[in-house]
C-alpha cells in the first residue's frame, strides 16, 4: 500500500517537475491587497459596491429572522440538498423568473457555476448522432460538456470567423483584420460541408453551434448576426441551435447589462444562453436561459444539476440584489464609467506602443479600439512583464499556452468601473519602464525563444 502510494506520488511529482521545466506550473497565490486590480473579472466593481453589499446584508438578516420561527426550513447556510430533493425554494424559483424576464428568455435554470451550466447543458442535450460545432477558443467548460455528450462529431471552427474572410468588430465597426493562424476552417465552410450530409440536410441531425459573447482572452466579440445568418443559410431545415456563453458579456453589454444577445435583439434566434454571475456581476454561479421544455429536460438529465447540492441562500440572495441593482438602472453609471475607461486605456496603451515602437515580439497592442474591458498586451515575455507590473503595484496576469495558442502569449489587462485614469497611467508607466529595459536585453535570448517556439514567421522575426 505504502509502496504503491510512493509510486503514485513519484509519478505525480515527475509530471509537476515537467510542467515546471516548461514554465507551465500552476500555483495558487493571493493578490496583495495593496495592488491595483487590473486582473479580476469584476468589470462593474459590484462586489465592492457599498449599496449592493448593504442590500445583501438586509436580505440575509431578514432570512435569519425568518429562520427563527417555529418549523421554518429557511437558513442562510446550505440549501439542504440537490435542487430535486430538499434544495429547492420559492426564492430560487422567483429568482429564475426574474432573471429570465430581465434577459427576455422564456425560462431560466440556476446552476452552482457557469462551468456546471455548460457541462450540464452540453453534456445532456445533444442526442446520439448530433454534431457540435464550436469556436476554437471556446471555454474549457464547453469542452468538458462536449466530452461527456453523446454527440457524434465535435468540429472546431477558426476563431472570429464566419466566412473565409475573417473580421473583427471590436470597434463596433466592421474592421477587416488578418486572420489569425488557424488550422481550422471558418464557420460557414464547416456548415457547408456538414449540410452535404443527407441527415443534416433533412434536419434529422441536430447541429449545435457554440460561441462566447465576449472572449475572455482576446477581449473580442463574435459576429453573432453573421453567425445567425450563416446558420439559417446552411441549415434551412432549422436544425441549427446556437448556444452563446455570456459569462463575460453580461453586465457589460446591452441595455442595463442584459448581455450581447439582447443588445443585438437576437433572443429568438439564439437557442440557449449561459450566463455567469462570477464576472461582471461580482457573485458566483450560473444560469441557463432557454425554453421551458429545455429547462424541464435539464432538470431531468443535467448531471451537474441533479447530483450536487444546490446554491446556498447567501449565493441566491447576492445574485438577487445584483439583479435588482441592474434592473433599477443603478449600474448604468458604472457601465458608462467603464466604457470611458476602456477608450482611455486603449488610447494610452496604443500611444505608448507607437511612441516606444518596440519590436512586435517584445510588446504589441492592437490598433483597433476595444469595446470590451479585456485588453491583451502581446509579448513573448508575459511572465516577465506581468511580474514587473505586479512589483510596481499593478495586478495583471500573464496568459500563456495552453490557455492561449502558443505564439499568442500575452499579459491581460482587465478594467473595472472603479479603476481610475491615474491607475491606468501608472500601469502604462510601469510597462514603459519594462519595455525600455527589455529593448537592451540580449538578442541571443530572444532568438533562442523564437527558435524554440517557432513563434513568428520569418518576416516577423526582429532584425537585430
Ligand atoms: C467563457 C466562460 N464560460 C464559463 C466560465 C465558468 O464560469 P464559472 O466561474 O461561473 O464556473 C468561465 C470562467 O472562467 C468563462 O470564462
Amino acid at each position: 500500500m505504502t509502496e504503491n502510494r510512493g509510486q503514485l506520488e513519484s509519478i505525480l511529482g515527475a509530471l509537476l517537475a515537467r510542467r515546471k521545466s516548461q514554465s507551465k506550473l500552476r500555483m495558487l497565490n493571493i493578490a496583495p491587497g495593496s495592488s491595483v486590480d487590473f486582473s479580476s473579472n469584476g468589470y462593474l466593481s459590484l462586489s465592492t459596491n457599498l449599496a449592493v453589499q448593504k442590500a445583501l446584508l438586509c436580505r440575509l438578516e431578514a432570512q435569519v429572522a425568518e429562520s427563527n420561527s417555529p418549523g421554518s426550513r429557511k437558513s442562510i447556510l446550505g440549501s439542504g440538498g440537490s435542487r430535486l430533493l430538499d434544495g429547492n425554494s420559492s426564492f430560487a424559483e422567483a429568482l429564475e423568473a426574474k432573471i429570465a424576464n430581465f434577459h427576455k428568455s422564456e425560462a431560466a435554470l440556476l446552476f452552482t457555476s457557469a462551468y456546471d451550466a455548460n457541462t450540464g447543458l452540453l453534456g445532456c442535450v445533444p442526442q446520439p448522432g448530433d454534431v457540435i460545432v464550436y469556436d476554437e477558443l471556446i471555454h474549457a467548460s464547453v469542452h468538458e460538456g462536449m466530452r461527456i455528450s453523446r454527440a457524434a462529431k465535435r468540429i472546431p471552427f477558426a476563431h472570429d470567423s464566419v466566412s473565409a474572410t475573417h473580421y473583427s468588430q471590436n470597434a463596433g465597426n466592421r474592421i477587416k483584420k488578418p486572420s489569425r493562424q488557424s488550422k481550422n476552417q471558418g464557420l460557414d465552410d464547416v456548415l457547408k460541408q456538414l449540410s452535404s450530409d443527407e441527415r443534416v440536410a433533412r434536419g434529422k441531425t441536430n447541429v449545435f453551434i457554440c460561441v462566447e459573447g465576449l472572449y475572455s482572452m482576446d477581449g473580442d466579440i463574435p459576429l453573432l448576426e453573421d453567425i445567425v445568418k450563416a446558420v439559417d443559410r446552411r441549415l434551412p431545415s432549422r436544425n441549427g441551435y446556437i448556444i452563446v456563453d455570456e459569462a463575460h458579456s453580461v453586465g457589460t453589454f446591452g441595455d442595463k447589462g442584459r448581455g450581447l444577445v439582447c443588445q443585438l435583439g437576437l433572443e429568438d434566434r439564439v437557442w440557449a444562453r449561459v450566463i455567469g454571475f462570477g464576472k461582471a456581476l461580482g457573485c458566483a454561479g450560473g444560469v441557463v436561459l432557454c425554453s421551458s421544455t429545455t429547462r424541464s429536460y435539464l432538470i431531468n438529465y443535467a448531471r451537474s444539476l441533479i447530483y450536487t447540492t444546490s446554491m446556498a441562500f447567501t449565493s441566491l440572495a447576492s445574485i438577487d440584489v445584483v439583479y435588482d441593482y441592474l434592473i433599477s438602472g443603478q449600474s448604468d453609471l458604472s457601465r458608462h464609467n467603464l466604457e470611458a475607461l476602456i477608450r482611455y486605456t486603449h488610447r494610452q496603451l496604443y500611444a505608448l506602443y507607437t511612441h516606444l515602437h518596440p519590436d512586435r515580439s517584445i510588446l504589441h497592442v492592437d490598433e483597433t479600439p476595444f469595446r470590451s474591458p479585456i485588453i491583451p498586451i502581446f509579448t513573448i515575455y508575459p511572465r516577465d512583464l506581468a511580474g514587473h507590473c505586479q512589483r510596481s503595484g499593478f495586478m495583471v496576469r500573464p496568459i500563456v499556452a495552453p490557455t492561449v495558442p502558443a505564439g499568442s502569449e500575452r499579459v491581460r489587462v482587465c478594467l473595472h468601473s472603479a479603476n481610475t485614469k491615474e491607475q491606468v497611467d501608472g500601469l502604462c508607466t510601469a510597462i514603459e519602464v519594462w519595455v525600455q529595459s527589455r529593448v537592451v536585453a540580449t538578442s541571443e535570448t530572444r532568438d533562442n525563444y523564437l527558435e524554440a517556439t517557432n513563434v513568428l514567421t520569418k518576416q516577423d522575426k526582429p532584425q537585430l
